[in-house]
């Protein structure tokens, strides 16, 4: 084992160009993060020929910022970690390929991480930073974890194996159709506000009555339950999640209220403002689109909420994380905090830098790994539907 335990991460999965030196899983010292949002907002959403083309353009830049504000050279580094999945396929090509030949050049091991163990490590990255916290992994119980963003809705266990040196993750739940995420989006696509959509939605939620609208998840139980589908759980032991009618619920409600020369007016005078910002979307907002905001936010929060807090139950989870860009939103962190101390069950959010895709979290997952020789083989390769764990 290194001495120093630099590992550099990359993550070109979605459409953050990211570079990171980490050391020991613990300390950051570089986390570079250049952001594609300039070029997808005109399409309300990733344009995944476009994220490849600009991970490519950005990836050297990114890799050359985090290494001269960790104050290190490629010499310094003992490994190079990458995300192999899940994600856009063209976009995990450009970080495989190019840490694949980096490491290669550099003779140094290549460590392959799944994207989803990367969110989780975000929290416990910043853990292992306090020390007046007792280390987790050495705790008894798994820890539950709600990856929450774009592209992904999964509840995952998390056990640390002494013995192996490693963790180990099995998959409760996950959603059938929309990320959480990606219902924030189109939302705020359809109402005709900024991209991505959660931030809008989360800014302008307090202004609105979040009991105004009621939305019901019900209908998703028949859907689910339908067995022997690819990739299915079994229904008697997961949790699912389904986004998708929330969507189309709120869609009609904009028909039915004739709200649609409002949103196209409000879109219009975003579309004039040189650098628009959730701020600035208020004044454009009647009440009862603020209202139909908060409503939606509640429900999608609320749902997270119940199905996370019975998953912690079923499985006789220790503590709970829930990580991945909609841990940002202000109500999930408020309501979920809630919920933890009345259960007594500690809970872990990342800092808000690491809530999104980033690579520190790519080279915090990779030191375990790396500690037990867990390399990856010569012929890795994208993995656009890579599962965690069993
Ligand atoms: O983790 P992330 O950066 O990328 C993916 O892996 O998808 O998450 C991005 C997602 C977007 O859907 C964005 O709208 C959402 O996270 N998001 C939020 C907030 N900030 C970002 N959703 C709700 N509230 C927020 N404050
Ligand atoms: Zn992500």
């Amino acid at each position: 084992m290194s001495a120093t335990g630099l590992i550099l991460g990359i993550e070109t999965s979605c459409d953050e160009t990211a570079a990171a030196v980490v050391q020991r899983g613990a300390e950051i010292l570089s986390n570079a993060v250049s952001s594609q949002i300039a070029v997808h907002s005109p399409y309300g959403g990733v344009v995944p020929e476009l994220a490849s083309r600009e991970h490519l353009r950005n990836i050297l830049p990114v890799v050359r910022e985090a290494l001269a504000e960790a104050g290190v050279t490629y010499a310094n580094i003992d490994a190079v970690a990458v995300t192999e999945g899940p994600g856009l396929a063209g976009a995990l090509l450009v970080g495989i390929s190019f840490a694949k030949s980096l490491a290669f050049a550099l003779g140094k091991p290549l460590i392959a991480v799944n994207h989803l163990e990367g969110h989780i490590h975000a929290v416990l990255l910043e853990e292992a930073k306090r020390p007046e916290e007792p280390r987790r992994e050495q705790e008894a119980g798994p820890t539950l974890a709600l990856v929450v963003s774009g592209g992904h809705t999964h509840l995952d266990l998390a056990e640390f194996s002494e013995g192996a040196g490693t963790w180990t993750y099995r998959n409760v739940g996950r959603t059938v159709d929309d990320a959480a995420g990606e219902a924030f989006d189109k939302v705020a696509k359809l109402l005709g506000l900024g991209y991505p959509g959660g931030p809008w939605i989360d800014a302008l939620a307090p202004h609105g009555n979040p009991e105004a609208v009621q939305f019901s998840f019900s209908q998703i139980k028949a859907k689910v339950h339908r067995r022997g589908e690819p990739g299915a759980l079994d229904p008697t032991e997961a949790i699912y999640f389904s986004f998708s009618g929330i969507k189309t619920a709120m869609l009609r409600h904009t028909q039915v209220h004739e709200m649609g020369a409002s949103i196209e007016a409000r879109r219009a005078a975003l579309a004039g403002l040189p650098d628009p910002r959730p701020a600035d979307a208020a004044p454009l907002c009647d009440q009862r689109t603020l209202d139909l905001i908060a409503s939606f936010q509640r429900s999608v929060v609320d749902d997270l909420r119940r199905k996370t807090f019975r998953a912690a139950e079923m499985f006789g989870a220790e503590r709970v994380i829930v990580s991945g860009g909609v841990a940002a939103n202000r109500e999930l962190r408020v309501r979920f905090t809630a919920e933890a101390a009345e259960r007594h069950l500690p809970i872990a959010f990342p800092s808000l830098a690491l809530a999104t895709d980033n690579a520190a979290m790519i080279a915090a997952a990779a030191w375990p790994k790396f500690v037990a020789g867990e390399f990856a083989r010569d012929g890795l390769t994208a993995e656009p539907s890579l599962k965690l764990g069993s």
